[in-house]
Formats: C-alpha cells, sequence, structure tokens
C-alpha cells in the first residue's frame, strides 16, 4: 500500500472581495454608428436598448484596461498584489496563443508569480472565471483569485454588416474571489452546446491569415435571441434554485448586457418581482461580452441601486454557445 498522500483543503466559503473596471474612452451613438451602416438611431434602440457603446481610444488597449480594471477590483477588496495568487483571464480579442494576456496582467500588476491562465469562453467567460474561482479558493489551490474579463470588440466588428455592427463594445471588468465567513458563491450553472457552434463566430485566424482578411464576427442573431430568451432564462432560475433562494429573495439581477430585449424575455419568463434591481447597463455601453457583467456590477454598486451584501443572480451566455450563471453576494 502507498503512502497517502496530503490534498489540499480550503475555507468552506469564498466570496466576491472587490469589483473594478474601465470602459472604452470613445463613445460611439448611433448617428456615428448610422454612417457606417443603414439603420436608424429609433431600430437600433428599440430592437437592442442600445442609445451608444463604449469603444477604446488611441490610449487604450486590452491589457491597459485589465490592468486598471484588476487594480481597482485589487483596492476595493482592500488586497496587494502579493495578496494575489491566481489570475484567470477570459477574451476574446488577444490575437496571439501564447503567451497568455494572464501571466502579461501578472507582470504588469507584480503579481507575486501566480498560477496564471487564459480562458475562451466568449460572453460566458467571466462566469465561468467566477465559478473556477470559487472552486480553487475552496479547493484550498488558491487564496485570492483575480477575475478578468476583456474585450476589444470594435476590432472584431464588421462595419459594413448591419446585422452586428451595432451591438458590440469594448472594456475590461474584474473581481477579486476569496475567502469568505459566511457563503458568497452559490452553485455553479454551466454548460455548452457546441451543436450551435455555427450561430456565432469568427473566422479562424490561419485561413484568415492566407486569404489576407480581418477577423470579424457573424451572428445568426434570431438563433442567439430564442436560445437566450428561452434555454438561458431556464438556466437561470435553475441557478437561483440551486443557490436556495426563492425570487423574492434576490436584490439584483445582472445578466450578460447582450441585448435589453433578451433581458426582458428572461424577465418575463423568470417571474422576477418588481423589488429586483435589474442592470441595464447596454443602453450606454453595448455589448462587452466577457467583460459585461463585472462592468455592469460595478456600475450598479457605483450607483447605489444595489449594496454590498445583496444577492445578485449574475449569468453569461454566449460563442459556443456556452453558457455560466450563479449566485453572488455582492462586495
Ligand atoms: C440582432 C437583432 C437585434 C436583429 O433583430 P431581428 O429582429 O432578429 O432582425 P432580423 O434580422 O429578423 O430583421 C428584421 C428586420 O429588420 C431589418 N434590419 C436588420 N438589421 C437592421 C438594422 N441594423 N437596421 C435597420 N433594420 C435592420 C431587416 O432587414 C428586417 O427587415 P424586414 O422585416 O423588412 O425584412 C436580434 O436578432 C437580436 O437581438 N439577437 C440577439 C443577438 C445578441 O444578443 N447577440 C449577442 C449574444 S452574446
Amino acid at each position: 500500500m502507498s503512502a497517502p498522500i496530503t490534498i489540499a483543503q480550503g475555507p468552506q466559503y469564498s466570496r466576491i472581495l472587490g469589483v473594478g473596471s474601465e470602459r472604452g474612452n470613445r463613445i460611439v451613438d448611433n448617428a456615428e454608428m448610422c454612417t457606417w451602416i443603414e439603420s436608424s438611431d429609433e431600430w437600433i434602440q428599440q430592437r437592442t436598448g442600445i442609445v451608444e457603446r463604449r469603444w477604446v481610444d488611441e490610449s487604450q488597449t486590452a491589457l491597459s484596461m485589465a490592468l486598471n480594471a484588476a487594480r481597482r477590483a485589487m483596492d476595493s477588496a482592500g488586497l496587494r498584489p502579493g495578496d494575489v495568487d491566481a489570475i484567470i483571464v477570459s477574451t476574446v480579442s488577444v490575437f496571439r496563443q501564447f503567451p497568455s494576456l494572464a501571466v502579461e496582467i501578472a507582470s504588469e500588476l507584480g503579481l507575486d508569480h501566480p498560477a496564471a491562465f487564459d480562458i475562451s469562453a466568449a460572453c460566458a467567460g467571466f462566469c465561468y472565471g467566477v465559478g473556477m474561482a470559487d472552486s480553487m479558493v475552496r479547493a484550498g489551490t488558491a487564496h485570492n483569485v483575480l477575475v478578468v474579463g476583456v474585450e476589444v470588440l470594435s476590432e472584431q466588428t464588421d462595419l459594413t454588416d448591419r446585422s452586428t455592427a451595432f451591438l458590440f463594445a469594448d472594456g475590461a471588468g474584474a473581481v477579486v474571489v476569496g475567502p469568505s465567513q459566511t457563503p458568497g458563491i452559490g452553485p455553479t450553472v454551466w454548460g455548452s452546446d457546441g451543436d450551435q457552434a455555427g450561430v456565432i463566430w469568427t473566422e479562424n485566424w490561419r485561413d484568415a491569415m492566407e486569404s489576407g482578411i480581418d477577423p470579424v464576427i457573424h451572428m445568426e442573431g434570431n438563433k442567439v435571441f430564442r436560445w437566450a430568451a428561452t434555454h438561458i432564462a431556464n438556466k437561470a432560475q435553475e441557478a437561483l434554485e440551486v443557490a436556495g433562494l426563492t425570487a423574492d429573495q434576490l436584490d439584483a439581477f445582472i445578466p450578460h448586457q447582450a441585448n435589453n430585449r433578451i433581458t426582458d424575455s428572461m424577465l418575463r419568463r423568470m417571474k422576477l418581482p418588481e423589488s429586483v434591481v435589474v442592470s441595464r447597463d447596454i443602453h450606454l455601453m453595448g455589448n462587452a461580452s466577457a467583460a459585461s457583467v463585472p462592468i455592469a456590477m460595478d456600475a450598479l454598486l457605483a450607483s447605489g441601486d444595489a449594496k454590498s451584501g445583496d444577492n445578485a443572480l449574475i449569468i453569461g451566455f454566449g460563442a459556443g454557445l456556452v453558457f455560466a450563471g450563479q449566485v453572488v453576494v455582492l462586495p
């Protein structure tokens, strides 16, 4: 019989200790968007809720926005760089296979040689990261995990495609997940449907290089809409139930800011009471994929509409198709 190995063991609970974000500085309103595509402010607002979107200006990159969001999250958690021992970065906006953006962010922040890796789960990536960070902390493989969602989707937007161009945005959001005395992150409900990989996609980089084209986002909007309004609403309901909460015990709902009409459909299907504060950050932001949920969370707290200690249901969904959601106690 071999000697038994020692296994890691973490605290019973984890929670989000702090949140931070940065938006693209450049405001692109619907009038400017309509200089590129045949559309109207009225149509875009009515179909999506978007009034204006935020894109990077010349001073910003995925790295610079991620660094600012991460520093703000660590500050709000009251942690120094040396306290963070793992970093998970969700992005679909870095055009290289390696090294990861996570190691670059860790080095620039002065973290002390943390576990560092990128994940690819598109608009669900931030909630995938929160689920993984929760498991890592409670399993004892990390103490404080920085989870970053960062995107520069304006670089992958086809400004001649009137079915997608008005949707996407640039920004970064980050949280630190660490130990807690009380439950702070409910079970993660997550999954994928690879049969629908062709519903939102970009060109393979190698094919694009050989053909001399830039990879851009392609989407069958109707299919995404139907899937989100039905299947994802059911999964959001499931995340609430496995956290042991009823709808009236929820304080805030922060879905991926994909589209206001998707949020409305989810609300109707889930029958959330009016007392639940609902994030509508998409109005002035657009859809920033993996960055959208933490940016919306930061904004809801900054506005005072939600407060520290509130129960919030967060859920991300998008290209893959993939989804992940959980109830969290707001930092
Ligand atoms: C993208 C989206 C807003 C398009 O709305 P839609 O109602 O599905 O649009 P359709 O493609 O069915 O087109 C409906 C009509 O609007 C027109 N239209 C399409 N794009 C338009 C635009 N940008 N401006 C004005 N009219 C437009 C079409 O020509 C069509 O006109 P018709 O009825 O005269 O033929 C909608 O499908 C959607 O929100 N999908 C979810 C996308 C999403 O959230 N993706 C991110 C997930 S991570």
